[in-house]
């Protein structure tokens, strides 16, 4: 089970999948920006862990129709939904539509992100606010909604041990500093002690909230940083395992984070980087 990766001067590895065990059975799951990249392969994995899934999007209806169509294939519920998650109205408008179609929703995960880089005295206010709007506000503004449904609801012994989680998708960027892009990293960093926060406050009601942080993951966000072999050689200096990380390297945590499994994880921020975030440069020097 899973799919083939050819490995740059390495064996090639097969990448484990979640179809065999459906540890998500029964749960209702809503993951935002999910029509490509991390959020896709999270949606589809969360499918096949036996979540029925909301496959939010902005942009190309099309991409988000794909993924709805490959996660029914694992037998569960799904269905796509358009809402710009930086905007407070719709926001609230897709998770009344979950509620009415799904009855509830037990995992939330706040995926979506974007970068719009500059160099700082280069960086519009607008490149600022897009990206603080949709990495932090759009996160907050989804935590807060699925919190209030979590507590409404509670929890239900037979579904899982919890009454809500939520998962942020932050990024070895809420630790390591970012030339370039500190409108991201900026983010990032927020969403790290926004999680925290949220953790600390909701944890008495059985709510749990991690982030999983990931690193250069092979998806369109940042294809300049491994299409070409040049590049693919230079990032390798910063990936201590020496590979580049695929997208389903997150979404296997992701399911398994939100699963009863991970019962006693909350507040913490898991880090999927091969090795980014060891500081590489100090391997051979220091
Ligand atoms: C960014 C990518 C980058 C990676 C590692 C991610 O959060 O979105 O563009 O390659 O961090 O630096």
């Amino acid at each position: 089970m899973g799919k083939k990766v050819e490995q740059e001067n390495l064996p090639s590895v097969v990448m484990p999948s979640c179809e065999m065990r459906k540890i998500l059975a029964g749960q209702k799951a809503l993951a935002t920006g999910a029509n490509s990249g991390i959020g896709k392969t999270v949606a589809i994995a969360l499918g096949q862990a036996g979540a029925d899934v909301v496959v939010n999007y902005v942009t190309n209806p099309g991409q988000a129709e794909e993924v709805v169509a490959k996660i029914r294939e694992s037998g569960v519920k799904a269905y796509a939904h358009q809402a710009d998650v930086s905007q407070e109205d719709q926001v609230k408008a897709m998770f009344a539509r979950m509620c009415e179609e799904f009855g509830t929703i037990d995992i939330m995960v706040n995926n979506a992100g974007l970068q719009r880089d500059a160099k700082l005295e280069e960086m519009t206010l607008r490149q600022w606010d897009t990206v603080i709007g949709v990495n932090l506000t759009g996160q907050f503004l989804c935590a807060r909604e699925a919190v209030r449904e979590f507590k409404r609801r509670g929890v239900r012994p037979e579904i899982s041990c919890a009454a809500g989680k939520i998962i942020c998708i932050s990024s070895v960027h809420e630790v390591i500093p970012w030339a370039g892009h500190v409108n991201y990293a900026a983010s990032k960093g927020g969403v790290m002690l926004m999680m925290k926060s949220i953790a600390q406050e909701v944890a008495p009601h059985r709510i749990r909230v991690n982030s999983v942080c990931p690193g250069a993951i092979r998806t369109p966000i940042n294809t300049a940083a491994w299409s070409t072999a040049e590049a693919y050689a230079s990032l390798m200096q910063l990936v201590p395992y020496k590979r580049i990380g695929e997208p389903e390297d997150i979404g296997r945590v992701v399911a398994w984070l939100a699963s009863d499994e991970a019962d006693y994880i909350t507040g913490a921020s898991i880090f999927v980087d091969g090795g980014m975030t060891l500081y590489p440069g100090f391997a051979t020097g220091g």
